[in-house]
């Protein structure tokens, strides 16, 4: 299974990947959590990455792709997160799987209004060593900033802050937005209403999936 996860920040990519991983086996490919991790290392690099990340912008398209397309082409089954999200990304991905002969199943598109993106964003914990997502008032770990998976600590995301939200949000419609129309015209878009109870939402996915 082969599935591309698409849709604006604090749609639930994340929160439902986990579920997903979980139920079919597959492995998570999170572009955030990648880079997240490369600027945990405080490399030359790694300062690079953080620039863009902080302030809501993409990181360059070579750098991404680099740092993904080995994983898409070494993997018989997955779950990509955040990943492709333009155009240059999608054609990258298109040409890497073609190669190795293990096309697309199925591109998930989340669909929440921007208001209520807004409001999960500002109330996101994330744990700073495994990156599992919490939410203060909808999903708080069960002890105050402290991982329920890794003990590790809970805190706020450097790219949470309102005017990066604000940015993110202009940055997926002008850039990833597109790719609907991409992945429509292959027959590979499938809509979620990704609003609601995470069960609900998960059970909708899982329905799609499996159909
Ligand atoms: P990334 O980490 O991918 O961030 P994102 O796409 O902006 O998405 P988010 O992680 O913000 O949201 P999500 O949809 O995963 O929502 P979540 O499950 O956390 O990327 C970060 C940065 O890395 C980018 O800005 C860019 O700089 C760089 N980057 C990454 N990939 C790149 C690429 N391909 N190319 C270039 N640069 C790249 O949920 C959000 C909150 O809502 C949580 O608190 C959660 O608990 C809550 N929640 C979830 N579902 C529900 C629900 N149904 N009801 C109520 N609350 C809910």
């Amino acid at each position: 299974m082969r599935i591309v996860l698409l849709g604006p920040p604090g749609a639930g990519k994340g929160t439902q990947s986990a579920r997903l991983t979980k139920c079919f086996e597959i492995e998570h490919l999170s572009t955030g959590d990648i880079l997240r991790t490369e600027v945990s290392k405080t490399t030359e690099l790694s300062l690079v990455i953080k620039k863009y990340m902080d302030k809501g912008d993409l990181v360059p398209d070579h750098l991404i792709i680099d740092m993904i397309k080995d994983r898409v082409s070494n993997t018989a089954g997955f779950l990509l997160d955040g990943f492709p999200r333009t155009l240059k990304q999608a054609e990258a991905l298109d040409t890497a799987l073609e190669v190795c002969n293990q096309p697309l199943d199925a591109v998930l598109y989340f669909e929440v209004n921007v208001n209520e993106l807004i409001e999960r964003l500002s109330k996101r914990l994330i744990c700073q060593s495994c990156f599992s997502t919490y939410n203060l008032i909808t999903s708080p770990p069960i002890s105050k900033g402290i991982c329920d998976s890794c003990s590790g600590i809970v805190a706020w995301r450097t790219d949470d802050k309102p005017e990066s939200i604000k940015h993110r949000m202009s940055v997926f419609n002008d850039q990833t937005f597109p790719l609907i129309e991409y992945y429509k015209r292959r027959d590979l878009l499938k809509k979620i209403d990704a609003t609601g109870d995470l069960d609900e939402v998960f059970i909708r996915i899982k329905k799609v999936i499996v159909g």
